[in-house]
């Protein structure tokens, strides 16, 4: 009854969209039986004949999580001893594995993705994947493909690459391959609409958040990274916390049945994002796996099965999507170790099981290095010569006073210990920047464990020793006096981000003050920002002191070294935003989170009104000039782009009127090709990443449909870029016929540095 005095409210605050066109989410049954087609069919052969040998009661053990004594896993399914099946161990997450020793700290998924670098990418995953399954983890929890990033203040936008669909894809899918091709089961998460930690679960008695997302947002902008990922054969999926449509994830026969595993095709398992809301009707909406106990499976799948509500064909197919998925990456090897073996309690007594492979060093070091964004330079780096002093201020500049076994460590909450002191659903309000020193990871499922952490003041230390260079530091003061014959003043600060709470804002008064102090007395001020998430620079971004900033992002352990390496400049910047730097908060379509519209509501409403019009798609549209926009990185040297190409292929028109499936060869059949000459004009070597954006009629002006790192080009060298753009590239999605489609018109190709800095420009008349 209290409901309805907020509804006429409700209603008006959400704009285009009638929220009652939201009502439910359709129920989409049955749900459809794993096919095993393309990668997956000798994993399904094989899966079948396993499980064919099974009971009832064993298929429905397999889909259940037991607490196992011996490990530390964050799941365990249930095993088949009677045929001798082990089960899998399932732990956190997309950046490294967590709460455990022996293991590495990589960069985390939004440096990558500000690197633009696929066989980076790969080769992160490949060797993060071989940690894993060093430790016994069967399955990985990441990548990350869902929060995008509707929100800036999004809590877990750094758990993914980019809010940009195409880049996030492209990387997902890269991780994917690098994560399965080690021998662990990569899962893509969330599905979907997880894009905020307000109201992300119900709690004391509110319910989670309902993401109200139209069919064409869904398609052209949230569900597109998941089809990258789906593709290259991600072998499970993980359901999310929220309700889209009002309806859970994991009760969403819609999205599971209907989008996932029929129109994408998906021949893996669904798993249950840890407790989230199901019941055992679940199954028949396709959720295949409920995790960490026994949830509403267990013996009431087996009766649900007994009473006729489940089909026991169901519980056949969810036993044969996990079986299958444990084929599919080999882990019926016998070089796959037992389940959890290297995840135990670090405080009892346990062997050493080290899953760091010295191979992987140059990949975690180079992925560090490639992350960094130089947003500004007014020629302060790379340093000119040996700098005879150099005075470092502020709190990120140094070591977290702990990095030991306990909560902190496991949460990634060293340098913000208060975050470890509130309960997840309760409301708390954190400073936003972590004080307790660096930040090479955020908080909670996505952080990972460092073995070390090279943090900027002692790597500056260990240079300055080898250089003779004097240094000066003063880490607590905000107002610090300086040296005034310094040769250059570093001022260190950060941007914490972490799973349960979204942040409190884009900057924070004490950070800034610090920067403005330093630069108040110190006329060559160079600024360096750990940050999970975008952080906004304008409060001292154009002071003439401060000659250069760097968005350091997440380094993981290598990052002090990393930064040194780019100071001395023996390393060369080229990360570029994998978002847009806003000048004002206000300038994001969407800023804050969706919350509740009145003090008696328990329904909290989230209309996805702006569609696709989020980040740089919105900032193009509106014609907002952003401070720094998505795709924008300095470099050492300059770029030169000349020789466009542009070959579209004559199928591209001729399929124009026809439908497409969202799976079907044809959509992603290459239907343009373009080419460019990147030349190095400046005085040092330099990679660049050239972007291509595509106008497709009636979209905003822009989107990424292209990206490509050079090599390292000396000064003078050329290299060609080499685009090609699938049908899906240029298509839109259709709602009527359920299909992807080809408008006729003029499609602009954009080619640039960055999403405002456009060297090249022809068209496609389609
Ligand atoms: C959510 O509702 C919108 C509006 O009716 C509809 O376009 C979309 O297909 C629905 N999606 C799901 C997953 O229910
Ligand atoms: C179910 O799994 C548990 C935990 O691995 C195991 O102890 C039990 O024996 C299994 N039950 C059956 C019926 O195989
Ligand atoms: C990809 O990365 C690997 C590992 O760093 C490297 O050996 C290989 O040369 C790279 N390939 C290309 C094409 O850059
Ligand atoms: C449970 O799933 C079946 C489809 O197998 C459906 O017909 C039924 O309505 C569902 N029950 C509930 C309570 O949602
Ligand atoms: C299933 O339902 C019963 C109540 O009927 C409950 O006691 C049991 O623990 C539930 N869960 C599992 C995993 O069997
Ligand atoms: C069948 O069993 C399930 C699990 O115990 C239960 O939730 C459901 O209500 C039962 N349905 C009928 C029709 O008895
Ligand atoms: C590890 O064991 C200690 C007791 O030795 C216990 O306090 C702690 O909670 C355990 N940690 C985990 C992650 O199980
Ligand atoms: C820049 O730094 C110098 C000290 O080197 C100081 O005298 C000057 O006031 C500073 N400029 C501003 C605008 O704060
Ligand atoms: C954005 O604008 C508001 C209102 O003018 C102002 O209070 C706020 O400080 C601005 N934000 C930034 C980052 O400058
Ligand atoms: C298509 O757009 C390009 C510029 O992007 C323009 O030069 C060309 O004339 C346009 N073609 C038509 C048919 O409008």
């Amino acid at each position: 009854m209290r409901l309805l005095s907020f509804l006429p409210l409700h209603a008006l605050l959400c704009s285009a969209a009638n929220a009652s066109e939201y009502a439910n989410s359709p129920l989409v049954y049955p749900s459809p039986a794993g096919k095993g087609a393309g990668v997956w069919s000798d994993a399904y052969a094989r899966a079948r004949g396993l499980v064919s040998q099974m009971t009832l009661e064993e298929r429905a053990n397999i889909t259940r999580g037991f607490t196992v004594p011996g490990n530390t896993c964050a799941g365990n399914t249930g095993s088949v001893p009677r045929l001798d099946w082990p089960g899998l161990c399932l732990h956190d997450a997309g950046n490294g594995v967590r709460a455990t020793d022996l293991v590495t700290s990589f960069p985390s998924a939004l440096h990558i993705g500000a690197s633009w670098d696929r066989n980076l990418t790969y080769h992160r995953g490949l060797y993060m994947g071989k940690e894993f399954k060093a430790k016994g983890v069967n399955v990985l929890l990441g990548p990350n493909a869902g929060p995008l990033g509707r929100t800036p203040l999004g809590g877990r936008n750094w758990e993914g690459f980019s809010v940009d669909p195409y880049l996030a894809g492209q990387l997902v899918a890269e991780s994917i391959l690098g994560h399965q091709n080690a021998g662990v089961i990569a899962t893509l998460k969330h599905l979907i609409g997880n894009e905020q930690e307000t109201y992300r679960r119900p709690y004391f008695g509110v319910e989670a958040a309902s993401s109200n997302i139209d069919d064409k947002t869904l398609h052209e902008f949230y569900l597109w990274p998941f089809m990258d990922g789906v593709k290259v054969g991600t072998a499970s999926v993980m359901c999310s916390y929220n309700r889209i449509n009002n309806t859970y994830g994991c009760m969403n026969s819609k999205l599971m049945n209907g989008v996932l595993k029929t129109e994408l095709g998906f021949d893996g398992f669904v798993m249950l994002d840890w407790n989230a809301q199901h019941d055992v009707n679940s199954s028949n909406s396709g959720l295949d796996m409920v995790m960490p106990l026994g949830g509403s499976f267990g013996t009431n799948l087996t009766d649900a099965v007994e009473n006729g509500t489940v089909d026991a064909s169901r519980v056949e197919d969810m036993a044969i999507r996990i079986i299958a998925a444990w084929y599919l990456v080999g882990q019926d090897s016998k070089n796959f170790p037992f389940p959890g073996i290297g995840m135990k309690n670090v405080t009892e007594p346990h062997d050493q099981v080290d899953a760091r492979i010295p191979e992987s060093r140059d990949i975690v070091m180079e992925g560090a290095i490639a992350g960094h964004v130089l947003v500004k330079n007014n020629n302060a780096l790379p340093f000119k010569k040996n700098p005879v002093m150099l005075s470092v201020f502020g709190y990120d500049a140094t070591i977290p006073a702990t990095k030991n076994t306990d909560v902190l460590f496991e949460l990634g909450y060293t340098s913000s210990p208060e975050m470890a002191q509130v309960a997840l659903g309760t409301e708390a309000h954190f400073d936003q920047a972590a004080r307790g020193g660096t930040i090479v990871t955020g908080g909670r499922a996505g952080a990972n464990g460092p073995g070390y952490i090279t943090d900027p003041l002692s790597s500056i230390q260990q240079r300055a020793r080898a250089g003779g260079t004097w240094v000066n530091w003063d880490l607590t003061s905000f107002d610090p006096s300086v040296n005034a014959a310094s040769d250059a003043c570093l001022v260190f600060i950060n941007a914490i981000a972490t799973e349960g709470w979204d942040r409190e804002g884009l900057h924070d008064d004490f950070s800034d003050g610090l920067i403005l102090n330093v630069a108040a007395k110190c006329s060559n001020t160079i600024v360096v920002i750990h940050t999970a998430g975008i952080r906004l620079v304008e409060q001292w971004i154009e002071h003439p002191n401060i000659t250069a900033t760097i968005i350091a992002h997440l380094p993981g352990q290598d990052s002090g070294e990393a930064l040194v390496k780019l100071l001395y400049g023996e390393a060369r910047f080229s990360g570029k935003l994998p978002y847009t730097l806003a000048r004002n908060e206000s300038d994001y379509s969407v800023y804050r989170p969706c919350g509740l519209v009145s003090p008696s509501d328990k329904d909290p409403q989230c209309d996805y009104t702006e569609g696709i019009s989020i980040d740089y798609r919105d900032f193009d549209t509106k014609n907002v000039t952003p401070r720094f926009e998505f795709g924008f990185g300095l470099s050492y040297t300059t770029f030169e782009y000349s020789s466009l190409s542009i070959e579209p292929h004559q199928e591209l028109s001729d399929g124009v009127g026809e439908r497409y499936a969202s799976m079907g060869d044809e959509l992603w059949e290459t239907v343009a090709k373009i080419e460019a000459q990147i030349t190095n004009t400046g005085p040092v070597a330099g990679t660049e990443i050239a972007q291509l954006y595509l106008r497709v009629p009636n979209r905003p002006p822009k989107q990424l449909r292209g990206f490509e790192k050079t090599s390292l080009l000396a000064p003078k060298e050329s290299s060609t870029v080499h685009f090609e753009l699938t049908r899906r590239d240029f298509s839109i999605w259709d709602v009527v016929a359920q299909a992807w489609t080809i408008q006729t018109g003029n499609y602009t190709v954009w080619l640039g540095a960055s999403s405002r800095d456009i060297r090249l420009i022809g068209n496609i008349e389609v």
